[in-house]
């Protein structure tokens, strides 16, 4: 069962790799990523401990005050955070039961106080900050309405698959300005958040068929075309139940010595229809079968085809071989 062939037109310049592996993870604008997070640092101290918890969540996408996950992040803030005298809020806090613990109720601060801390500063709620009072910085837990600077900690972007320029925003929602072979293979939908399929030349053909907004998601074929698509490929089919019409059938007998008899009808027509008997007094070797079948399409109805089909083919061929009625006469 044969449908669609096609002749691609390629222009080189077209052929890229629009699937390329790239690791695009990145932090929003403003954020460093580092030990596989996005932290952001707000060194003045102009903060509670509750106004930096806000600050730090406006930043959207469920930004938070930092959590010291692994010693790695500690050791980042010790040489990038506080050597410069700055004392920053992170997001633990003193329970009722006397504990000190993460924003996300995980225990807090083991190894990292600093000698002699926690305090209770002079009593209960305490907020926890990260300090250096002499050559050592470590956690030092103060009172909560103290201002200070503050950590934020940020999920990092989401990644848009095709997009080659992704534009993470302060926010942490990701952009794309530019996909992959922008506007030829891929085009930037739902405000620039994802790069999608375009049909077109290469192996998307969705033809005989419509394919709205030129994406390949809304390729629609025309009637008596199933559509047979996949990550790779969008490909128009006849449908298996179009069938040809078989126009003519010449058959001949030929003899042992190789004589051919037609066999008998209308004279002036190879029609099935008008195909008879055979008779001769022969020795009957082989019978030979030749068919014209057509199968029309109707271009017209596929509306204007598109320049980078080159050329189209139609056609359904179904042999089922059956075994022949009828009698062998000696005479
Ligand atoms: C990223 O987005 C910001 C804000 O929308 C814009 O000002 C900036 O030009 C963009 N950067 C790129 C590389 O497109
Ligand atoms: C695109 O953004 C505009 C403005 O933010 C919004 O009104 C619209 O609904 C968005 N469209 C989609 C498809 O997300
Ligand atoms: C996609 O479909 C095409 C045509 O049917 C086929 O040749 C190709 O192997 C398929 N690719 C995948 C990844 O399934
Ligand atoms: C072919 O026709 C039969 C009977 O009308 C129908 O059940 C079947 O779904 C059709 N197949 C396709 C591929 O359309
Ligand atoms: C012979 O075939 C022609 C078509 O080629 C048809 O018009 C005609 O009716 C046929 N004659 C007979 C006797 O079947
Ligand atoms: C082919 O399709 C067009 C458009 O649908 C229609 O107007 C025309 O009559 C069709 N031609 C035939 C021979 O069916």
């Amino acid at each position: 069962m044969l449908t669609i062939l096609y002749c691609a037109l390629l222009l080189s310049a077209w052929i890229s790799c629009p699937l390329a592996n790239i690791d695009v993870r990145q932090c929003p604008s403003r954020f460093q990523r580092t030990e596989g997070i996005c932290i952001a640092i707000e060194p003045s101290k102009g903060y509670t401990f509750e106004e930096a918890q806000s600050a730090c969540a406006s930043k959207g996408n469920n930004a938070h005050l930092l959590k010291i996950g692994k010693e790695s992040v500690f050791n980042y803030l010790k040489n990038n955070v506080v050597n410069n005298g700055n004392d920053v809020w992170l997001g633990a806090v003193l329970k009722n039961d006397g504990g000190f613990e993460w924003l996300d109720s995980t225990k807090c601060c083991d190894p990292y106080w600093l000698p002699g801390e926690p305090n209770n500063n002079g009593g209960a709620p305490n907020c926890v900050n990260i300090y250096r009072p002499g050559n050592n910085a470590g956690l030092n837990d103060d009172h909560c309405s103290e201002r200070k600077g503050f950590v934020c900690e940020i999920k990092e972007c989401t990644v848009i698959s095709n997009c080659e320029t992704p534009n993470c925003t302060w926010y942490g929602d990701t952009k794309c300005s530019k996909c992959y072979d922008d506007n030829i293979f891929f085009k930037k939908t739902t405000n620039d958040t994802l790069c999608e399929r375009l049909c077109d030349h290469d192996s998307h053909l969705c033809w005989p068929g419509t394919c709205r907004s030129g994406l390949k998601k809304n390729c629609v074929c025309a009637p008596q075309f199933d559509l047979n698509t996949n990550v790779t490929s969008t490909l128009c089919q006849l449908n298996k139940n179009q069938t040809a019409t078989i126009e003519t059938c010449a058959t001949t007998v030929y003899s042992e010595k190789g004589d051919a008899f037609q066999s008998r009808g209308n004279s002036s027509s190879t029609e099935c229809q008008f195909r008879g008997n055979f008779f001769g007094n022969i020795q009957p070797r082989r019978l030979v079968y030749t068919f014209v079948s057509s199968f029309k399409v109707n271009l017209t109805a596929f509306g204007t085809i598109p320049p980078y089909i080159q050329e189209t083919r139609f056609g359904t061929l179904t042999i089922i071989k059956k075994d022949l009625g009828g009698k062998l006469m000696n005479c």
